[in-house]
């Protein structure tokens, strides 16, 4: 099955509303051309309804970094899924940095994955090991659990529109990345077969799987030739309207048609 791939560039905290609208206005044009792929940028919750204004009919989609699974409530510091609604198509949730720094369990992550299929929008689900869990041979049975936990009661006809971000720990901003072959081997085994055994072949076939950590316009060919590997997630090349332009025409070019 041909899936359109997505690459979103996830900001972290970086840019302030008024450089991020400078961004998004250099990096639109650029991207115009690349129907082929899925665009996304993924600012800070501040930045969100500027750069939603400043991309208004660009074919360039918004990502939030994260989201409460609750509507409204006593949830100091949290901002719920349909405060968001009005400005994004995508939502990433279960980002590494979240787990380690904001203690974001499989549970929440859960939680957090219906709470944004309910809205009508579509979860990023990140996962990956760590460098230890790495080393001592866990990676593939981690990360089979992550992906279960976090797709728990998620009902089958929801399931096109998740996306799967595999993103080793270990290659996250630091230079570090898997080869192309080795995160093919994970996305292939841990995500998309785990996907086909909790909903069926078809259904795992139609998700959409990205490798993220470390991409850069030099490594993108290589995950982008690999058969699961459906696009990426990118954290430091993202901040960088060439770069960024540069990963997208590269996607388009070995996935298109
Ligand atoms: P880098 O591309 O900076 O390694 O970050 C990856 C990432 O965490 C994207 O979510």
């Amino acid at each position: 099955m041909a899936r359109t791939p997505i690459i979103a560039g996830n900001w972290k905290m970086n840019k302030t509303p008024d450089e991020a609208v400078a961004f998004v206005r250099e990096l639109s044009p650029k991207l115009a051309e690349r129907s082929q792929v899925d665009r996304v940028v993924a600012p800070t919750f501040l930045a969100l309804p500027a750069v939603a204004a400043a991309l208004g009919g660009s074919p360039v989609k918004v990502a939030a970094q994260n989201a409460h699974w609750q509507a409204y409530g006593a949830y100091t510091s949290q901002i719920s899924v349909e405060m968001l609604a009005p400005y994004v198509d995508y939502i990433i949730i279960g980002h590494s940095e979240c787990r380690a720094y904001l203690n974001e369990s499989d549970e929440n992550v859960n939680r957090k994955a219906q709470a944004i299929l309910a809205a009508d929008i579509n979860p990023i689900i990140a996962v990956g090991e760590s460098l230890a869990q790495n080393e001592a041979g866990e990676t593939l049975p981690f990360v089979r659990a992550q992906v279960t936990a976090a797709l728990k009661g998620i009902a089958p006809q929801d399931m096109p529109r998740v996306v799967i971000a595999y993103e080793p720990i270990w290659a996250i901003g630091t230079g570090k990345s898997a080869s192309g072959a080795l995160a093919e081997h994970i996305i292939k085994t841990a995500v998309r077969d785990t996907l086909a055994g909790l909903f069926g072949r078809d259904i795992a076939e139609a998700v959409r799987v990205q490798y993220g950590g470390s991409v850069k316009p030099a490594n993108m060919e290589e995950y982008m030739t690999q058969p699961n590997i459906d696009g990426a997630l990118v954290g430091g090349a993202s901040l960088d309207v060439e770069d960024f332009a540069a990963l997208i025409a590269i996607a388009a070019r070995s996935k298109g048609p």
